[in-house]
């Protein structure tokens, strides 16, 4: 078959790769892609926004199947647009979206249906989230209510941050419309995990679980960033936690999606927080992480056009998919000023070829002649595959010893957790 993906990062350039080399597909297409992903895709100029545009240009080539990687595209109902057009598409409508696009949406869902979650309260005028504050006491955590990329939540350590926190986003206008409204939640403790399953609006397939590391510095210190890091699979998601997250969060989840008349398909993304009691919902996301699919992809031993296509098609079997009995690890390299800011234009030097226990995916490059330029705040994704995650790590962290940019940044203990 051929398929299409929808966006330019170091996830799509993951997803991309890894459909290149699924028996089911004969063809990728990516738009918009970028430069690096050449390797594995056709590089279609088409700016998704455009949609007659792209549904031409899908009719024309005869696609079979379209992956949506970003939550931008999804929350705009570009599922929607393709699947009236007749095309099947792996990703979800934009009413069933909603999960990742509203917090409070996800949170009201969540207590409708008993999903173990932070308790919280949603406001839009300051001095009522300041009295909730006040009476819930710190630490505790301030959330925008829609998209943020991934900055529009502050844990704050005392009530005078939090009540900054509600200042910034009701009365700044910090986040635009989106931080209109704020849930304010309890301060949940515990390490926290990504587990994302493939969905197809009733059956639900967890992946292989990973970790993130949100936070710019090492020893989780500095801001939150679009994730600096991750590995798979991550020890502290044992089986029986995996089992008991998808009875308490994932499968009521899908199932509630249904019931309330929006079916949930593509990849649910649940982020955890391994609590005392249990596995608890920090976040759902609409889509696959970023770059979590750098650690989890590699790791598939099945078929991944073959499932997408059973996602978007309503027939998804547990037994499509499987995983290889190994380890990965993802170390990003960010540029000067992440996450506040990005720098542009900074040569890349160092090998970006792909080996056979290595790959480099880019996340913000650019081709400018025949050298590789940063282009974004998190510029390249080099993943170490290995029998463990020691030998994964080490062999992510001997390629990263390789490349070099003026002002790059990233984390040297990735996976340090997993050997606690
Ligand atoms: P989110 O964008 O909702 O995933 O939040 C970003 C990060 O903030 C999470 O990865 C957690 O590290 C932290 N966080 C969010 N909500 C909570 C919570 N209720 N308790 C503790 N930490 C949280
Ligand atoms: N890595 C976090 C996310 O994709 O939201």
């Amino acid at each position: 078959m051929k398929v299409c993906v929808i966006g330019n990062g170091g996830r799509e350039h993951a997803i991309a790769w890894r459909l290149s080399i699924s028996p089911s597909v004969e063809k990728v297409y990516a738009v918009p892609g970028s430069a690096a992903m050449k390797n594995c895709a056709e590089l279609v100029g088409i700016d998704w926004s455009h949609t007659d545009h792209l549904i031409r240009f899908l009719k024309d080539n005869k696609v079979d199947l379209v992956v949506v990687g970003p939550e931008a595209p999804l929350v705009a109902g570009l599922a929607d647009v393709l699947n009236d057009a007749g095309i099947p598409v792996f990703g979800p409508s934009k009413a069933a979206a909603q999960l990742e696009g509203s917090k409070v949406f996800a949170k009201d869902l969540m207590k409708k249906y008993n999903i173990p979650t932070a308790a919280y309260g949603v406001f839009s005028d300051a001095d009522e989230a300041k009295q909730f504050i006040a009476k819930t006491g710190a630490p505790i955590v301030v959330k925008a209510d829609g998209l943020a990329a991934g900055k529009g939540v502050v844990v704050a350590m005392t009530i005078d941050e939090a009540n900054a926190a509600v200042d910034d986003m009701l009365s700044g206008n910090r986040f635009g419309e989106a931080g209109s409204t704020v849930v304010i939640e309890e301060f949940m403790e515990g390490e926290e995990a990504s587990l994302l399953a493939f969905v197809d609006g009733k059956t639900v397939v967890p992946m292989i679980a990973s970790q993130d590391h949100k936070r710019i510095f090492d020893g989780d210190k500095g801001p939150n960033t679009g994730g600096m890091g991750t590995y798979a699979p991550a020890p502290v998601l044992t089986e029986a936690l995996r089992d008991e997250a998808m009875k308490t969060i994932l499968e009521p989840m899908v199932a509630a999606m249904a019931k309330e008349g929006m079916p949930y398909v593509g990849c649910l993304y649940a982020g955890l927080m391994i609590t005392n009691e249990g596995p608890k919902v920090v976040e759902f996301n609409a889509r696959f992480g970023d770059p979590e699919t750098q650690v989890v992809l590699p790791l598939l031993d099945g078929d991944l056009g073959q499932i997408m296509m059973a996602c978007a098609t309503g027939t998804l079997q547990s037994n499509m998919v499987k995983w290889k009995d190994s380890s990965a690890a993802c170390v990003i390299l960010a540029s000067k000023g992440y996450p506040e800011t990005s720098s542009k234009g900074d040569v890349i030097l160092g090998e970006l070829v792909q080996y056979d226990t290595s790959i480099i995916f880019h996340s913000g490059t650019r081709l400018e002649g025949d050298h590789y330029v940063t282009n974004g705040g998190r510029v390249l994704g080099v993943v170490g595959l290995g029998k463990d995650l020691r030998t994964a790590l080490d062999r992510a962290y001997e390629r990263v010893d390789h490349i070099t940019f003026k002002g790059m940044q990233y984390r040297k203990d990735i996976g340090a957790k997993a050997f606690k």
